[in-house]
């Protein structure tokens, strides 16, 4: 049975639809490349001396893994002369990355979580790459961080690839989502999901539960609802997943739709939550909506929050449409 390639996918995307110029193809389509070289190191794990710390922390002041630096640089390496990009931003790097002189700049700005999930990567556990693609406003010269500052509504692209029991590459480039899986005897991603659709309704729900006693009162009645079951006022009961990997969750919920949550908590209370608005939320919430699902903070659309910084975090509630408005109109009731 013969495929659609992801250049395919793309170049039909762009003749047929209109939706993108070549040069997003070709940014596009070079994300995906490293991609498929960041699941070779994470698939030679031990073998490869990738796993274990790097003995380095984050502007964000969390200690880095192996693989958090070498999926960085293995994203900044590849995309940094192909003349589509203006610059990059990193959820590993303290500030944005300009292309070199040395380069032609193009006029679209990429950011990425270069590995999501990095307490899973010791494990065994599937781990991903999320990215988000923006183009830059105006034509003065040279780049400056304001030109990230863009709420999500502007994202052009965004997708993620995880590595998993399958490497897979979900992508938007704002036509609805569409999966490719990676044929590792071809060497490239074919077509095996598009359209995907996420149900409005769930039973299944994701959240890190040993947070509990810190959270806001709606998330907790929500949950206390979902817990209750059949004889609660939810009058069916639910199940729990939680894999600690944003990309893994999202994409559990892509498949089979589900609600995740990593909402604020007390803890911190001048944190507005964990999870990184342009490395994570933003793209996760063009992507969920485009399967016809929704994302808020709580009492707002993600995408369109102005943000204020490049590593600014958010409080996510994402999915199924129906519950994600129900927790949402939990916070509008006080
Ligand atoms: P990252 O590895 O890029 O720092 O992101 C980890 C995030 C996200 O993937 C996941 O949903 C969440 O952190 C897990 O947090 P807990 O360890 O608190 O469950
Ligand atoms: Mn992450
Ligand atoms: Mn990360």
């Amino acid at each position: 049975m013969s495929r659609v390639s992801l250049t395919q996918y793309l170049v039909e995307q762009q003749r047929e639809h209109g939706h993108i110029p070549g040069e997003l193809r070709l940014l596009i389509e070079v994300v995906a490349r490293t991609c498929k070289r960041i699941a070779i190191s994470v698939n030679k794990g031990a073998l490869g001396d990738v796993l274990g710390s790097a003995g380095t922390a984050n502007v964000q002041g969390e200690v880095q893994k192996k693989l958090d630096v070498i999926a960085n640089e293995l994203l900044l390496e590849a995309n940094e002369w192909g003349g589509n990009l203006a610059a990059m931003a990193s959820e590993e790097m303290d500030t944005i990355h300009l292309v070199p002189n040395r380069y032609p700049q193009g006029e679209y700005l990429l950011l990425y979580d270069p590995l999501d999930g990095s307490s899973n990567i010791d494990v065994n556990v599937s781990i991903g790459t999320i990215f988000s693609v923006l183009k830059k406003r105006g034509n003065q010269q040279g780049v400056s961080e304001a030109d990230f500052l863009q709420p999500g509504n502007t994202q052009v692209a965004a997708g993620y690839c995880v590595y998993g029991p399958q490497t897979m590459l979900v992508l938007t480039v704002g036509d609805g989502v569409a999966m490719f899986t990676l044929d590792r005897e071809m060497g490239s991603w074919s077509l095996t999901a598009e359209n995907v659709r996420i149900p409005e309704d769930t039973k299944e729900f994701a959240i890190n539960m040993s947070n509990m006693r810190h959270w806001a009162p709606p998330v907790r009645r929500y949950i206390d609802e979902c817990l209750a079951g059949s004889t609660g006022v939810r009058k069916k009961d639910f199940n729990m997943r939680w894999v600690a990997s944003m990309v893994a969750d999202v994409h559990r919920i892509l498949t089979r739709g589900g609600i995740f949550m990593y909402p604020w908590d007390q803890r911190e209370p001048d944190k507005p939550g964990k999870l990184r608005l342009m490395y994570e939320a933003n793209p996760m919430a063009f992507l969920v909506e485009q399967a016809g699902g929704a994302a808020t903070n709580g009492r707002q659309r993600i995408l369109d929050l102005q943000p204020g910084k490049l590593h600014e975090r958010v409080s996510v509630i994402l999915g199924s449409k129906n519950e994600v408005e129900r927790v949402t109109g939990y916070h509008a009731q006080g």
